[in-house]
């Protein structure tokens, strides 16, 4: 069974990055969010998104419009019904997500592959819910989608190689470089990187620096393409917030602990570069720290 239609749940940051990368792939797309505004951001976030692939000439107009029609919009859960691949980017919520793909299960035919882009849950976690456990893995990818070269491919007990290897061969349409990541909260990445990110508001709480002084440090010392803090802006306080809880909750080791000045950030409805401002303010031509 070759993978030919894809849905993908969620429009938000990665939703809209995943359907954009599958798009221009060459895979019809079909992308379902809860209310036809934020449709309407989704589409406005992959448009962009084109827009600049084709300033740095990575596509040409006739590629993006290609893209374009093959992508759709929906509301409704029941749509994806005739998708090969289903790849789930709605909020970092257990619950939520388990609730969306036994839902899925009961809509699907046998062969639909659904995948989690979780960053912190286990995938057990969502397969054990679902009929088809055998069909169910992660594929987890990494903002921005269309720029980062990654994917991490999640197989759990129940995973059959036949679905990991018609992921894999999707990976591979895509561009992207696969990585075997065993299922625990965290797989790789996230597992060093989230302490990392965590380190820097503590360091930041403690005064170590500023937090232009410590985004500056990791960027021009160790070569990073972004300081710390401006990831956790890129990914969004609110994401890490919940991957930093989920994380805590698993393995109690203090390194995950989500520090107080991220939950106040947070509290503050400051999720990031998403909405504008996070632990800095977007609206003008470059970064400005806000009051922490
Ligand atoms: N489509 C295709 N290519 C694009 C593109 C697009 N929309 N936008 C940029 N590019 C390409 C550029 O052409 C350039 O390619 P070359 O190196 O071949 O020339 C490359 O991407 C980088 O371009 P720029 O530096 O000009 O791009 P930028 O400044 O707009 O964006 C960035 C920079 C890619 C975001 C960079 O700052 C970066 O890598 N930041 C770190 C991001 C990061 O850490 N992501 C991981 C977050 S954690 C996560 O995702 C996991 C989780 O679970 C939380
Ligand atoms: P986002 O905030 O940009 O988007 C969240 C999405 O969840 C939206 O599509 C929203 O409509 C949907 N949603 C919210 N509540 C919902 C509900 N009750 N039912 C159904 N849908 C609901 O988030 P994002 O950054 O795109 O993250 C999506 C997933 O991808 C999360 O699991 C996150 O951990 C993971 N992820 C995020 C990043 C990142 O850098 N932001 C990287 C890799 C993986």
């Amino acid at each position: 069974m070759t993978v030919r239609k894809v849905g993908v749940v969620g429009c938000g940051l990665m939703g809209s990055g995943i359907a954009e990368a599958a798009a221009r792939a060459g895979y019809d797309v079909l992308v379902r969010e809860v209310s036809e505004e934020l449709i309407g951001q989704g589409k406005q976030r992959i448009a962009q998104s084109m827009e600049k692939a084709i300033e740095r000439e990575k596509m040409t107009s006739a590629e993006r419009d290609l893209a374009v029609e093959r992508l759709s919009y929906t509301t409704k859960v029941s749509e994806l019904v005739d998708r090969d691949l289903i790849i789930e980017a709605v909020v970092e919520d257990l619950e939520v997500k388990r609730k969306l793909f036994v839902e899925l299960d009961g809509l699907c035919p046998e062969h639909t592959i659904f995948a989690s882009n979780t960053s912190s849950l286990a995938i057990t976690d969502m397969a054990a819910a679902v009929k088809r456990p055998d069909r169910f893995l992660g594929l987890h990818f990494f903002n921005p989608v269309p720029v980062m070269k990654l994917v991490e491919v999640v197989r759990t007990i129940a995973t059959s190689e036949k679905t990991v290897s018609e992921a894999l061969d999707f990976a591979r349409r895509l561009g992207k470089e696969a990585v075997a990541a065993k299922d625990q909260a965290g797989f790789i990445v996230n597992l060093l990187l989230v302490p990392y990110m965590l380190d820097a508001v503590r360091q930041l709480e403690r005064g170590a620096a500023s937090m232009e002084d410590l985004d500056k440090a990791m960027v021009l010392g160790c070569g990073y393409p972004m300081g710390p803090i401006a990831v956790i802006d890129f990914v969004g306080t609110d994401t890490a917030l919940r991957i930093a809880e989920i994380l805590y909750d698993e393995y109690r080791e203090p390194k995950y602990a989500p520090p107080p000045l991220l939950r106040r950030i947070v509290a503050m409805g400051r999720y990031g570069r998403k909405v504008g401002r996070g632990f800095y303010d977007y609206s003008g031509e470059v970064p400005v720290p806000l009051p922490v």
